[in-house]
């Protein structure tokens, strides 16, 4: 008898080492396996090439960032479309810009974009120098010819003295290309590290709860990641928005090609970046349309457009859960002063 209950509560005890075993080992590989995939977000800005961060050249890229000035209307900024204190996005579906016209485009975030391989919804722009002479000169953006940026900040005396800090070595340093740069250099500060997923990935454990485990095994096992990996969880690739199943006209408006307007290949149709899921939890509304305002929507719409899976209304919420876990530490950016306008300074277009 003694001996009975003796050897049932040794084979309860090994089976509860086994479960345990069995349990431990799967997490280590989920996390093994989410390592392989996904990279954490450094805590300092990476370095751009050719391009030094000179602490001169932040606060002139900080300053151009926030200052209305540069655009016709002098209503309207970087920071207007892209706030850092919205996610690094406007909240609208797409961007109202010069003289309150809306754009075609959903502005995505600034934030880690830094980290993706090309820059807007077609990846027009090959890194975020290139990408800030853009919307300057857009007439539904900023509405500011080249010419008028430089007259512009040529004619506020404080700009001349920022220019010349930041490029020193230069006799001419108030150039359209120089503003972008030092723009560039302020946008690569704006990095969200530390992450419970970022957490996660440095090894720790309980970082992620068991409902964000669960979406982050369905994430990739559902094939997410497929196009959502590397450091940005996105924004290192191309696809179409509908591969398995068009995600309708509501969502995906048929005037928007994508990529091919940059191509002009067939196969580039309705062909888009795709997009970083960092932050996403703050950054409705969603796709480049802008339709969806509702990331549960979003994320069961990208099981059926993308993979042909209909994600049940639990599986939703878990990857819901997980994507949650990607809002990292927001960028505490200290509102620049900026240098005023003198009479001769020319003045917003009427
Ligand atoms: C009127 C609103 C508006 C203004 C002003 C504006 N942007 Fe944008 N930005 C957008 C929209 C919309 C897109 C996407 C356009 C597209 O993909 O065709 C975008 C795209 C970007 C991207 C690409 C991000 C990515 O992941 O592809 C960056 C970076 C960016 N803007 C930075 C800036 C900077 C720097 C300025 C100031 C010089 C600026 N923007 C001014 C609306 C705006
Ligand atoms: C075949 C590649 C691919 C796969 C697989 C994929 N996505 Fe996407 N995802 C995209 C593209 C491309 C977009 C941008 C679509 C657009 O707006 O044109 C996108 C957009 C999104 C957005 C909106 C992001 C934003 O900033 O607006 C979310 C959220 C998202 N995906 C989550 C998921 C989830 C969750 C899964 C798995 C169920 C998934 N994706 C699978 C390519 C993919």
């Amino acid at each position: 008898m003694q001996s009975l209950r003796a050897l049932t509560l040794l084979a309860v005890l090994a089976f509860t080492v086994l479960a345990l075993t069995l349990r431990v080992s799967a997490q280590d590989s989920l996390m093994a396996a989410a390592q392989a995939q996904f990279e954490p977000i450094p805590a300092t800005p990476p370095a751009l090439p050719g391009n030094t961060a000179t602490p001169a050249k932040v606060e002139l890229g900080t300053m151009l960032y926030f200052d209305p000035r540069l655009s016709a209307s002098h209503a309207i900024s970087c920071s207007t479309c892209h706030n850092v204190g919205l996610g690094g996005g406007d909240a609208q579906e797409t961007s109202i810009g010069h003289r309150w016209q809306r754009g075609g485009r959903n502005a995505p975030t600034v934030l880690n974009a830094i980290f993706n391989t090309a820059q807007f919804w077609d990846g027009r722009a090959k890194d975020l120098e290139e990408q800030a002479g853009g919307p300057l000169v857009n007439p539904v953006e900023m509405a500011s010819p080249p010419e008028h940026v430089v007259e512009q900040l040529i004619a506020i005396p404080g700009y001349v003295a920022a220019f010349k800090a930041a490029f020193p070595d230069e006799s001419q340093p108030v150039r359209l290309a120089n503003a972008q740069k030092a723009i560039a250099v302020f946008e690569a500060t704006l990095i969200t590290p530390d992450a419970p997923f970022d957490r996660y990935l440095r090894g720790d454990g309980s970082a992620l709860n068991s409902d964000q485990k669960q979406g982050l095994r369905l994430f990739m096992d559902k094939g997410c990641s497929a196009c959502h990996s590397g450091i940005n969880l996105g924004g290192s690739m191309y696809s179409p928005f509908g591969v398995i199943e068009n995600p309708g006209a509501e969502l995906l408006p048929p005037g928007d090609k994508g990529r091919f307007s940059v191509t002009k290949t067939v196969s580039d149709e309705y062909v888009f970046k795709v997009p970083t899921l960092r932050n996403i939890a703050l950054t409705a509304p969603y796709f480049h349309s802008g339709r969806s305002w509702d990331l549960r929507q979003a994320a069961a719409v990208m099981g059926s457009s993308q993979l042909g899976e209909w994600l049940s209304a639990d599986e939703t919420e878990k990857i819901v859960q997980f994507l949650e876990s990607l809002t990292g530490e927001q960028p505490k950016i200290l509102h620049p002063i900026m240098p005023p306008s003198v009479a001769a300074t020319p003045r917003p277009e009427q």
